[in-house]
């Protein structure tokens, strides 16, 4: 019997989920009260036939929706204030998150920018900034993902980079969660193959790191566990056919998941592959999954037990850090991912630069064992020439 993959979720927020879902676009938008939204997208989606689509079948239920598509990966300061330009010019009431991580992410930084008198930077996620916003001018949001691996359509914050400083920042509010997902796996099955891989590993990377953050949250260590089961199973035949409609609907469900699950913690690998992507432009999913094994090896004695669980999860014979870090090894080089960092261009010159911005990383404090600088300056040494030891 074929798996039905179908479901209507309310946790960690609404979700319709299921092919061909996108068809319910303009009763999301009534639903949220939208009567003009902005649809927001990347830069390279802005021709594609679902963006047209998508804008068509609002316009002709009669909701006129804008486009603003000037998002670039690892989106800038500038490329928000840009899309806020649009939203208010236009008198826009809502936002249409729609895209991979960089288009969710710069979209739910415009839709929290919408009323505020405040710059964005004062709203990064430190303490309690994000009562610095005003709630009441926050636009509200509906995210259409078309990558599985952010999960930025579960989540209440946006990686944006600063641009003077090449720092990326997280902006968090409450009010970022959209209210409404849409996760048509249909919209993912035109990625390609290398795009499929970088992204579905960091999602993985979300589940394993959230796992292994220390701190009591078994919802978020189950949700993490059955993340990293799907992907171990579904990636692979996402990346060999990328129609396989079952596989593409397991790997969305597994990149909500984990961004459900870090709700517990980050660690190593994303406060490396912050800086990396600041500072070279690298592709974030593609970085984590270069860094993943050497942070691993770094974290090893507070893991193993940990590494254990993993295992008998995917069912690996010898249970145990070892076993689990060939296994990644193997997924990795199955899914034509390459081992060093200086491979996608990165300098190994800059390693002080990057080890001081990976310690006051927020993802930082998540992870299993404290990390020195000198520590981070290691790891990326390591992962800069390929060195696993
Ligand atoms: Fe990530």
């Amino acid at each position: 019997m074929t798996k039905k993959i179908v479901g209507n979720w309310s946790f960690p927020t609404s979700v319709r989920f299921g092919p061909g879902r996108i068809s319910e676009l303009p009763d999301a938008c009534k639903a949220t009260g939208m009567k003009k939204p902005l649809l927001i997208t990347d830069e390279g989606l802005k021709d594609l036939p679902m963006v047209r689509d998508a804008i068509a079948a609002n316009e002709a239920a009669g909701i006129p929706t804008g486009l603003f598509a000037g998002v670039k990966g690892n989106p800038t300061g500038k490329n928000v204030d840009d899309g806020l330009a649009v939203y208010r010019a236009g008198d826009h009431d809502g936002v249409i998150a729609f895209g991979g991580g960089s288009g969710l992410d710069a979209a739910k930084a415009v839709a929290l920018m919408a009323g505020q008198t405040r710059p964005m930077w004062d709203f990064e996620d430190i303490g309690d900034w994000w009562t610095r916003a005003d709630p009441d001018g926050i636009a509200p949001i509906i995210a259409v993902p078309t990558t599985s691996g952010t999960g930025s359509e579960v989540g209440r914050a946006s990686v944006i980079t600063k641009e003077d400083t090449h720092e990326k920042k997280i902006i968090f509010h409450p009010k970022m969660l959209p209210a409404i997902v849409i996760s048509d796996p249909e919209l993912t099955v035109g990625l390609p193959a290398h795009v499929t891989a970088a992204t579905g590993i960091d999602a993985f990377v979300h589940c394993f790191e959230a796992y292994c953050a220390p701190g009591y949250h078994p919802m978020a260590e189950g949700v993490a566990l059955e993340g990293m089961r799907l992907i171990a199973e579904a990636l692979p035949r996402a990346y060999d056919n990328g129609s396989d409609i079952e596989a593409r609907a397991d790997m969305l469900a597994a990149a909500s998941m984990g961004a459900t699950a870090f709700q517990k913690g980050l660690g190593g690998v994303h406060a490396l592959a912050h800086p990396v992507g600041a500072i070279f432009d690298t592709h974030h999913g593609l970085t984590n999954a270069i860094l993943l094994p050497y942070v691993m090896q770094a974290n090893r004695r507070a893991i193993e037990e940990k590494c254990e669980v993993v295992c008998r999860l995917l069912d690996l014979a010898s249970p145990g850090f070892d076993t689990l870090f060939e296994w990644v090894m193997a997924f990795r080089s199955r899914l034509g991912v390459v081992n060093t960092l200086a491979e996608i261009g990165v300098d190994v010159d800059r390693a002080d630069e990057v080890a001081v911005k990976a310690k006051g990383d927020p993802s930082d404090g998540g992870n299993p064992i404290e990390l020195s600088v000198a520590d981070y300056t290691a790891i990326f040494r390591r992962a800069c020439v390929g060195d696993l030891g």
